[in-house]
């Protein structure tokens, strides 16, 4: 979609009713609210009301030879923007190759006051079979699927404060849920079954957000020629991304940067589709640290042409029915737009797209640094909360830019100025 980023709101619309099946309700779920307060009144407690954000559409990606438009939602500048330049550069050598794992949960079941932990960790595996079958049970529409209860495994902590315990593992295909209530409820149900083998008594009954059975990957290729801007040479951009990237994988205080980068572009597409954030921000730090020592989530290297290849991998459990992505109708107009036909392909454009997202901001920040492009953006947003409107706020932040004094106090000293060459009757007052 060329030039999209320079069209009005109104045009931007407009070409993605062109290029898209979506209708106009849907479309107009993305001007509008879209969630009304009788559908959020029975998603929360005490609801007083609704908050928005801005939804953005990132260009350019090209995932798995698909072209894809990517709907974001947050509220930092600068985040789609580069999320489309690193897919407009990684789009000449093919785009974005992702893959993802079967939609397997984790289900945990906390196990104590057992008289002896290794036989009853025995007694648990021997009824493997018995343990699945009734798990079968607990969720048919999930069984009808094609998903279900795939295995079981058992783990002994031996030392705790509160003495041994055995934590089982349940791990459970939700195909295109994200599966908490499923695999939730099937451990519960399990709760008499586990403790009639085992002897002991089960405590906790929950899924891990560590879902590291759902693991989603993408790698892309990027060339000198598409690195090289402004005056850096490709090389010498390639070099210092990988300077970058060693460094987030040496250091956990830089790596907990680098993976917020990540997880920018990460977490906008899994609120504009619905999904639970919480989670898979939980899921992401566990599994960059499952080591013992916390690191990055992608990596940054050559190929032996020279050219750039980034890598990610890290848990997505994420979904494309149930919860909220069925209830809001902006999440269901952003799924529409993403034309996802599973879980798992939704899982393979949301880790593509930090990848690309960790890009551009390592890009930004080996070369020129990213003030400066955030500079451009901030000064706008300074310049309106100081009262610019229209033609002003250009007008205003394009002058704090370049007097390199993007500040509040300064917006309001440019406002003032403004206003005082208004004749009488536009002023303000
Ligand atoms: C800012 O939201 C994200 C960055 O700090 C990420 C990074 O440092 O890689 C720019």
């Amino acid at each position: 979609m060329p030039g999209f980023y320079n069209k009005t709101l109104a045009a931007r619309l407009q070409a993605i009713t062109e290029q898209t099946g979506l209708s106009q309700e849907e479309i107009d779920s993305f001007s509008s609210l879209g969630l009304g307060l009788d559908s959020a009144e029975h998603m929360i407690e005490n609801v007083v009301g609704l908050y928005s954000l801005p939804i953005g559409i990132a260009t350019n990606f090209r995932i798995n030879h698909k072209e894809v438009l990517v709907p974001m939602v947050l509220e930092e500048p600068s985040v789609v923007a580069g999320a489309s330049l690193a897919a407009r550069l990684a789009r000449e050598t093919g785009g974005f190759i992702a893959s993802s794992d079967e939609p397997v949960m984790i289900a945990q079941m906390q196990i104590l006051d057992l008289a002896n932990p290794h036989q009853a960790r025995l007694a648990l595996l021997a009824h493997k079979q018995r343990i699945l079958d009734f798990a079968q049970t607990t969720d048919p529409v999930i069984m009808k699927l094609g998903g279900g209860p795939r295995d079981v495994e058992v783990r002994l902590i031996e030392d705790s404060p509160v003495g041994p315990m055995l934590v089982l593992h349940l791990l459970y295909d939700c195909r295109d849920a994200m599966g908490a209530n499923t695999v939730n409820t099937a451990v519960e149900a399990l709760k008499p079954m586990v403790e009639e083998i085992t002897g002991g008594r089960v405590n906790l009954r929950i899924l891990s957000n560590l879902a590291d059975q759902r693991l989603a990957r993408s790698t892309c290729v990027i060339s000198t020629s598409a690195l090289a801007f402004a005056d850096f040479d490709g090389e010498f951009v390639r070099d210092r991304i990988i300077e970058a990237s060693s460094f987030a994988a040496a250091d956990p205080y830089r790596a907990a940067t680098h993976n917020k980068g990540i997880m920018n572009g990460v977490d906008a597409v899994v609120i504009a589709t619905g999904n639970d954030w919480r989670a898979i921000e939980a899921g992401a730090h566990a599994y960059a640290a499952r080591s013992g020592k916390y690191t990055s989530l992608s990596q940054w290297g050559p190929d032996k042409e020279g050219n750039l290849v980034g890598t990610i991998e890290l848990p997505m459990a994420v979904g494309i029915v149930g919860g909220a992505t069925k209830v809001h109708p902006t999440a269901q107009a952003a799924l529409k737009l993403l034309a996802v036909q599973s879980a798992r392909e939704l899982a393979e454009i949301i880790v593509s797209v930090g990848l690309a997202q960790n890009f551009a901001a390592i890009r930004a920040l080996a070369t020129e640094g990213i003030q400066h492009g955030h500079m451009g953006l901030h000064a706008r947003q300074l310049a309106m909360a100081a009262g610019a409107a229209g033609d002003e706020i250009e007008r205003v932040a394009a002058q704090m830019v370049q007097e390199q004094q993007v500040r509040l106090d300064r917006a309001q000293a440019l406002v003032e100025e403004i206003k005082s060459y208004l004749p009488k009757e536009r002023s303000y007052d």
